[in-house]
């Protein structure tokens, strides 16, 4: 499908501009012992067919060298003589999912050597990923191990097809209330999953419905062919699981899990599944949280609904990943002691010490729902003795919904670098999810997916670079927004100059400039109800959900601080805390988070609340504007159908912010009264 993006970061084309093809073009031989496992086979085939697309010329494929150079692959430690290729302790400097790429400075040789044979596939889209972006290979000498144990992907795929926050089309997995026959698209998101670094999956949404109920039981072999594509590129699959499935299809008239009728049946039911799949991962659950079921049903707690599916998973060595996105879904609006915001706490940290070894807790990154802009979750690193792994969303929800453009690595690497201070200063969030702060047995990343059926896979090209980008700060949260994102441009459109340069400022500015015209300084949606896309000031603010801004005319904000407000303020480390606080030292960027001022405060910029507001909105309308702009310069360079497909939506946004601008600005200056200082025209 040549220009359509279908191939995402994997054109594998001759790359030309500025690149020295021919460094590559003398390696037609690709060296393995055995090609025994999936895996081993992905890796070469993946690896052959990168290497024929970027150097035009066919590679064969063997257990001798007989032209060297050649790219050699072995597994360490297997008689294969991969380990003597390597300078030395070179191969014990690897762990499991890790690999070594060298090159012989005498034949040229590369060899890739691993402890697994994900390892070896790691390796070689390593070594794709240096061709692909023009790299030299003459002197190669890496050893990668990832960062994170658990790098996971979360569909909220439905079976009648459709895609719970889906903004590219209907799923690749589910029609008809079907698991789909259309395998070979199945297979190619395994291929940009393994490539970006994804070593796990769940398949169908959190919230559970009869039909999934179904996907542990009468749709498992079906399953089961699934789980042998992802296999194959070294990825675990998941399911979600509904708490209920003891009553929903199991017969039974109750899920308490203290009851031993319900623990026996999902013993047998565990049974079943690695019978079928015996490298299962194990079960995603969202339970007790908007309206799902769940243990308080009978007065039982998290730690019991989670224990009782870990003791059935345990001796499969399977997991629980239990989340903690719960929280009181029907507030009364006038009730100002409830806050959402404090609700995954509350719920989840007097449990520390209660899970099961193989339960892990997920914990989205912020207080309230993948907002632009929220302070970092305190539950994160505030359970010693639990395991738990962040949540991002890598759909864009709330971030323009694939038709803006809005590149997440910065908002996630500002979440991943915050130090919560739990252990003193350097307990960044990072070193909690990587699991080295607590010593856990589990942990990682887990974001939910913006993939559907569009042919491009994400409905806004440029929204791709999410998808990868995620993978690659899973496998290794110190690379650069920018880093990433470079990688992304070159394998995605090539390596022509103004090209990378152009698309690396749009991506780069993004984030910013969809927060400035949207909600401001972190106060968080003004969206539409339900679909939440286009602004909507009080489309929340008098609902059951939680989510309020209480904007009057005096001023704006939620009062989350201990001394006057919701006491939210006091689930962080003291350090964080403090800085909470106070007006003094909280941050411009979250102040109407965490406290309600009048619009005449005036902000560390030195501007009041009221002309940051009309400022920011101005200017985001009119930066969201130039995009287009700017793509328009790189034209010739990326192909028609990648143009167009871009341009589209860079209109679409352009028009769409100066909505939002309009909306805001004007909701403002009619509660407030107080005229914009540069006299702009407001509705
Ligand atoms: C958000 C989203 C829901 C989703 C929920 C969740 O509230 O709007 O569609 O089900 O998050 O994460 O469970």
């Amino acid at each position: 499908h040549p220009g359509d993006g279908y191939l995402a970061w994997q054109q594998y084309r001759r790359n030309t501009a500025g690149v020295n093809v021919d460094q590559y073009a003398v390696y037609k031989h690709i060296v393995v012992d055995a090609q025994e496992g999936a895996v081993i086979r992905s890796a070469v085939d993946e690896l052959a067919q990168g290497m024929e697309g970027i150097t035009g010329t066919k590679v064969s494929i063997s257990g001798d060298n007989e032209s060297a150079p050649g790219i050699i692959i072995g597994i360490f430690g297997t008689g294969t003589g991969i380990d003597e290729l390597f300078s030395a302790g070179v191969s014990s400097a690897v762990k499991a999912e890790g690999y070594a790429i060298q090159t012989d400075s005498l034949t040229g040789n590369i060899a890739i050597g691993a402890v697994t044979s994900a390892g070896i596939l790691y390796g070689v889209f390593h070594l794709l990923r240096i061709m692909g972006t023009g790299g030299s290979v003459r002197q190669l000498s890496i050893v990668e191990n990832p960062v994170n144990q658990l790098r996971m992907i979360n569909q909220w795929d439905n079976m009648d097809g459709s895609v719970e926050r889906g903004y590219a089309g209907k799923s690749i997995f589910y029609e008809d209330n079907r698991i789909t026959g259309n395998l070979q698209r199945i297979q190619d998101y395994a291929r940009l999953l393994a490539s970006s670094g994804i070593n796990a999956i769940a398949i169908n949404n959190v919230n559970v419905h009869r039909v999934e109920s179904r996907l542990l039981t009468e749709f498992l072999p079906d399953v089961a062919k699934l789980a042998a594509i992802f296999r194959a590129y070294a990825i675990k699959l998941f399911l979600s699981v509904n708490y209920a499935s003891t009553m929903e299809i199991g017969g039974l008239p109750s899920a308490d899990p203290l009851d031993s009728d319900v623990r026996e049946w999902w013993r047998a039911a565990a049974s079943e599944i690695y019978a079928a799949i015996p490298d299962f991962g194990g079960f995603l659950v969202k339970a007790d949280s908007e309206n799902r079921p769940g243990p308080f049903t009978y007065g039982r707690d998290h730690a019991d609904g989670a224990n009782m599916l870990a003791e059935a998973l345990k001796p499969h060595g399977g997991i629980v990943i239990w989340r903690c996105f719960v929280y009181n879904c029907k507030q009364d609006w006038r009730d100002r002691t409830t806050d959402r915001a404090r609700a995954a706490y509350d719920h989840f940290q007097p449990l520390d010490g209660r899970f099961m070894d193989n339960v892990i807790l997920q914990v989205k990154n912020g207080p309230i729902d993948f907002q632009v802009r929220e302070p970092v979750s305190p539950l994160l690193g505030a359970m010693p003795q639990t395991n738990q792994v962040i949540e991002f969303q890598i759909a864009q929800e709330y971030t323009g919904q694939q038709r803006h453009v809005c590149y997440l690595v910065p908002q996630w690497k500002e979440i991943l670098n915050f130090d919560t201070h739990l252990q003193g200063e350097g307990t960044s969030v990072k070193r909690i999810v990587d699991g080295s702060v607590h010593g856990n047995a589990y942990s990682g990343f887990a974001a939910v997916s913006n993939i559907g059926n569009d042919t491009n896979w994400t409905g806004h090209l440029l929204a791709q670079a999410n998808l990868f980008g995620y993978g690659r700060l899973a496998w290794n949260p110190q690379m650069s927004a920018e880093k990433i994102a470079l990688e992304w441009i070159m394998l995605t459109f090539g390596t022509n100059e103004l090209l990378v340069q152009t698309i690396l400022d749009i991506l780069m500015n993004s984030w910013e400039i969809y927060e400035s015209y949207t909600a401001p300084l972190g106060v968080g949606f003004m969206v539409n109800p339900d679909h939440h896309y286009g602004p909507n000031v009080d489309g929340y603010e008098y609902s059951m959900w939680g989510t309020y801004h209480f904007a009057d005319c005096y001023g704006i904000g939620v009062d989350r601080t201990t001394a006057t407000g919701t006491g939210y303020t006091s689930q962080y480390a003291r350090t964080n805390m403090e800085r909470y606080e106070s007006l003094e030292s909280c941050p411009d960027e979250l102040l109407l988070f965490f406290h309600h001022v009048p619009y005449t405060h005036v902000l560390h910029s030195g501007k009041t609340v009221i002309q940051h507001i009309y400022d920011t909105h101005f200017a985001g309308a009119e930066r969201a504007s130039q995009l287009a702009a700017a793509w328009e310069l790189v034209k010739d360079q990326v192909g028609e159908q990648a143009y167009r497909q871009v341009a589209d939506r860079l209109a679409e946004q352009a028009e769409h912010a100066k909505e939002w601008r309009d909306r805001i600005n004007t909701y403002f200056l009619r509660k407030s009264g107080i005229a914009d200082q540069w006299g702009r025209t407001i509705y």
